[in-house]
C-alpha cells in the first residue's frame, strides 16, 4: 500500500518518542554532542508539566541537570534531604543518610524537572513536537528507521533517523515493535493502590514521612512551604471523587498517629487522585535500531521514588552509546546499554518492590504478618546496618551499577 504524503521529511541522527524527562534528557544530552534529535509526544507540554509525579532526585542526578547545563534551579528552588523519617509501631525512626552513607536526595518535583528540560530544548534551538497524533515508528530493523506524526495543527511529518528511542512512558507503545516472541515481559501487580493528594497547608514534618500502620501505608511529602503533597495505600479500584477531605483527613492522621502524639497540619485539599502502579521489565531494551528507555521499558512502583532517577539513569548511559556508535562504532557500541542499564532496573525493582512490602498492608494480611512486618522494620531501623541498608538504595547507585 503506498504511503501517506508528508508535508516535511527531516534527517537527524536520533528521533526520539516521548517528550517526559527520559526523552528530554536525552536529546539534551545528544545536544551537547552536537547530535540533533527531534523529539515528539502525544501529550501537550501543558499536559505533561500539570501531570502530578514524584518529587525525589538522586543527588547525582540533581548534579547532572546542573552540570550539563539543563538548570541550575534545583540549587535554588529544591530542598536537599539528609534522611527520612520512618514511623512504625507509633514512633518516628530517622535515617540519617548523610551520617550513614554520606548522601542524600533532592526533593525537587518531576515536573519542574519537565519543564527545565523543555526550557533547555527551547533555549539550546532543539525540535520538541509535542501533542502530537497518529504516531508511527517504521522500519526498524533497517539502518533508516522513520517516525511519522500529525502535528497540532494538522500537517504530516516524517522524521528519518539511524536510531529511533523509545521513552514514551508506561504505556509504551514503542515497546510493543520487539516482536512478541522475542521479548519477554517480566512483571507484578499489587493489591493496592496510593490515593494522592495535594492539599494547601504548611509544612508537617522538616523530612519525608513514610508511615507504617495497622491500617495500611501514608507518605507525607511536599511541594513548597505551602503546598503538601501526601498519599495514602488505598484499594486499587477506590474512586477519588468518593471521599470528602474529611475523610481525607481523617485516613491520613489515623495512619501517623502515634504516643508521640504527631498530627497533620491540615488544609484545603486542591487536587486528589488514584495511582495504581506495578513492577515492570521488558528485555531486550534494543531491538535493530529501536532503543528503549526509562519507564517505557521498565517501570517501578513509587515507593523509593526511583522510577524518574532510573530513566535519567538510562539516558546517561543510552547517550554515550548513542555518540559512540554514531561517532564511527556502529551498531556494536549499543551492545553496552542494556547490560549497563539493567543491572541498576534490577536493583531498583528489588529496593521498590522490598520497600513497598515492607510498608503496605496486604488484603488478608492476618495479625501474624503485621507483626512480622514491625519486626522487619525493627531489623531494619533498628541497626546501623539495617539503616545502612535502606539509604544506599535509596540515595542511588554509581552510574553503571
Ligand atoms: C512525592 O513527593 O511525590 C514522592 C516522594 C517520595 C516517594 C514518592 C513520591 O517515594
Amino acid at each position: 500500500m503506498a504511503e501517506a504524503v508528508v508535508d516535511t521529511v527531516t534527517s537527524v541522527p536520533v528521533a526520539v518518542v516521548g517528550a517526559g524527562p527520559a526523552g528530554l534528557m536525552l536529546a539534551h544530552l545528544l545536544g551537547r554532542a552536537g547530535v540533533a534529535t527531534v523529539v515528539v509526544d502525544t501529550r501537550t507540554r501543558h499536559e505533561i508539566e500539570t501531570t502530578q509525579r514524584a518529587g525525589i532526585l538522586e543527588a547525582g542526578a540533581a548534579r547532572d541537570l546542573v552540570e550539563t547545563g539543563v538548570s541550575d534551579r534545583v540549587l535554588h528552588e529544591g530542598h536537599e534531604h539528609e534522611g527520612i523519617e520512618l514511623r512504625f509501631g507509633g514512633r518516628p525512626h530517622r535515617i540519617d543518610f548523610k551520617e550513614l552513607v554520606g548522601a542524600s536526595a533532592w526533593l525537587y518535583p518531576q515536573t519542574d524537572v519537565f519543564t527545565d528540560l523543555a526550557n533547555a530544548r527551547d533555549r539550546d534551538g532543539g525540535t520538541v513536537l509535542f501533542g502530537v497524533k497518529d504516531t508511527e515508528v517504521l522500519d526498524i530493523t533497517t539502518a533508516a528507521p522513520r517516525v511519522r506524526v500529525t502535528a497540532s495543527d494538522g500537517t504530516r511529518h516524517e522524521i528519518r533517523a539511524r536510531y529511533v528511542v523509545g521513552a514514551d512512558g508506561s504505556r509504551s507503545t514503542c515497546r510493543d515493535l520487539v516482536p512478541e516472541d522475542r521479548r519477554v515481559r517480566y512483571g507484578k501487580e499489587y493489591p493496592f493502590a496510593w490515593f494522592g493528594i495535594m492539599a494547601e497547608a504548611p509544612t508537617s514534618a522538616p523530612e519525608l514521612v513514610y508511615a507504617h500502620s495497622e491500617h495500611g501505608f501514608a507518605l507525607i511529602s511536599r511541594r513548597t512551604e505551602t503546598v503538601q503533597r501526601m498519599y495514602f495505600q488505598c484499594g486499587p479500584d477506590e474512586s477519588a471523587a468518593a471521599w470528602t477531605d474529611d475523610r481525607i483527613w481523617e485516613t491520613l492522621q489515623a495512619r501517623v498517629a502515634g504516643r508521640d502524639g504527631f498530627r497533620l497540619r491540615e488544609g484545603r485539599i486542591l487536587e486528589r487522585t488514584v495511582l495504581r502502579f506495578r513492577s515492570f521489565v521488558q528485555e531486550p531494551m534494543r531491538w535493530g535500531s529501536l532503543v528503549l528507555a526509562g519507564d517505557a521499558a521498565h517501570t517501578v512502583p513509587p515507593t523509593g521514588a526511583r522510577g524518574l532517577n532510573l530513566a535519567l539513569h538510562d539516558v546517561k548511559v543510552l547517550a554515550g552509546v548513542l555518540l559512540r556508535a554514531l561517532g564511527g562504532a556502529g551498531d556494536g557500541a549499543l551492545d553496552d546499554y542494556q547490560p549497563r542499564a539493567l543491572q541498576r532496573v534490577w536493583r531498583a525493582q528489588n529496593f521498590s518492590s522490598w520497600m513497598t512490602r515492607l510498608l503496605h498492608t496486604a488484603p488478608g494480611d492476618d495479625a501474624f504478618d503485621l507483626r512480622r512486618q514491625l519486626g522487619e522494620l525493627d531489623n531494619v531501623a533498628g541497626s546501623r546496618a539495617g539503616r545502612t541498608y535502606l539509604a544506599e538504595q535509596y540515595t542511588g547507585w554509581p552510574t553503571g551499577a
